[in-house]
């Protein structure tokens, strides 16, 4: 079982918890992730390493509630363990001195571009971050992604907290501005990151997207996370999960993001009755 010894609530429909999983904090690098199973006949979904501390022996997830599981995730609380924590998965993001890279993360997006930035940071380029939300509650780690930038800019599709507009604009204007972006590391939304690709693609700026296909083993066996890029069949689990945006054929991506549409619709109103009936 895997503890859960810290939980905290970064805005009303996401949240952080630092969970004992020693074994994946030893071995965690930056990009990967882990497959959860939140109860013992739950299904498996995927979420980032948003951050690991191998001495205390812990993992920490950033997970925005969207349907059942993640909102069954959401009721679980500081010493509560869940059954399977599988990990660490997927290969790690390239680390290297680039020159100047621009990170944008779109709504849960900013918590994988964190640990992503910061080691890019580390490894001694220049940070130009680009985080966005749809509104000012939706916003978080402002803090944590200035620390590790040496220029933060903040957008809220609504206009309530800094910049209005979506992060594709100033994304642009920095490109115009800097010719000197070698590199920019978009992670959000799908259709965020298929925007920064279009945006990115006229400059000729290598751009890395982290893509959120549906997953079931994560482990390359089963097949549910394919994806077309450059043409090619990969699964997101072990050849990825950050791939060239300019490749990635985004409209396949889509299609089979919404499989399942009406089975989980159907599941979350099932589960939401049943918690009512239980309250
Ligand atoms: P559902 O109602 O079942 O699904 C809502 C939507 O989520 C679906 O339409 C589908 O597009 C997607 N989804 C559903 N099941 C899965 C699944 N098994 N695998 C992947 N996507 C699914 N979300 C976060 O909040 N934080 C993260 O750090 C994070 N990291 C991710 C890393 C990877 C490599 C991938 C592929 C996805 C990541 N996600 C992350 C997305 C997260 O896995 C989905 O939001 C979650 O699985 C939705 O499950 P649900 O039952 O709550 O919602
Ligand atoms: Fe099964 Fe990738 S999740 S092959
Ligand atoms: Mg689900």
């Amino acid at each position: 079982m895997y503890k859960i010894i810290a939980k905290e609530k970064l805005c009303p429909v996401v949240d952080l918890m630092e969970i004992e999983a020693p074994a994946i904090a030893k071995k965690a690098k930056t990009g990967q992730f882990v497959v959860v199973r939140v109860d013992e006949v739950g299904e498996r979904i995927p979420l980032t390493l948003a951050d690991w501390n191998a001495k205390k022996g812990t993992v920490t997830l950033v997970a925005m509630q969207v349907g059942t599981t993640t909102y069954k995730l959401s009721c679980l609380n500081a010493g509560d363990s869940m059954p399977d924590l599988i990990g660490p998965l997927g290969l790690p993001s390239e680390i290297e001195n680039f020159g100047t890279v621009v990170c944008v993360g779109g709504g849960v997006g900013v918590a994988p571009v964190y640990p992503i930035a910061r080691a890019l940071r580390q490894a001694g380029n220049r940070i130009i971050t680009v985080m966005g939300a749809r509104s000012k509650d939706l916003l978080f780690w402002e803090d944590r992604l200035r620390s590790v930038s040496h220029e933060l800019i903040v957008t809220t599709d609504d206009g309530s907290y800094a910049r209005k507009g979506v992060v594709t604009e100033p994304l642009k204007e920095v490109l115009e501005r800097d010719k000197q972006v070698s590199r920019v590391i978009a992670i959000g939304p799908a259709i965020m990151m298929k925007f920064c690709s279009l945006t990115t693609k006229p400059f000729g700026v290598r751009t890395i997207v982290s893509l959120n296909s549906i997953m079931v083993d994560g482990t390359g066996m089963c097949g549910c996370c394919r994806v077309s890029v450059g043409g090619a069949t990969k699964f997101v689990c072990v050849n990825g999960p950050e791939f060239d945006g300019h490749q990635v054929d985004w409209d396949l991506l889509f299609a089979r993001q919404r499989i399942y549409c009406d089975e989980e619709r159907h599941s979350l109103e099932l589960w939401k009755t049943r918690q009512c009936q239980h309250a």
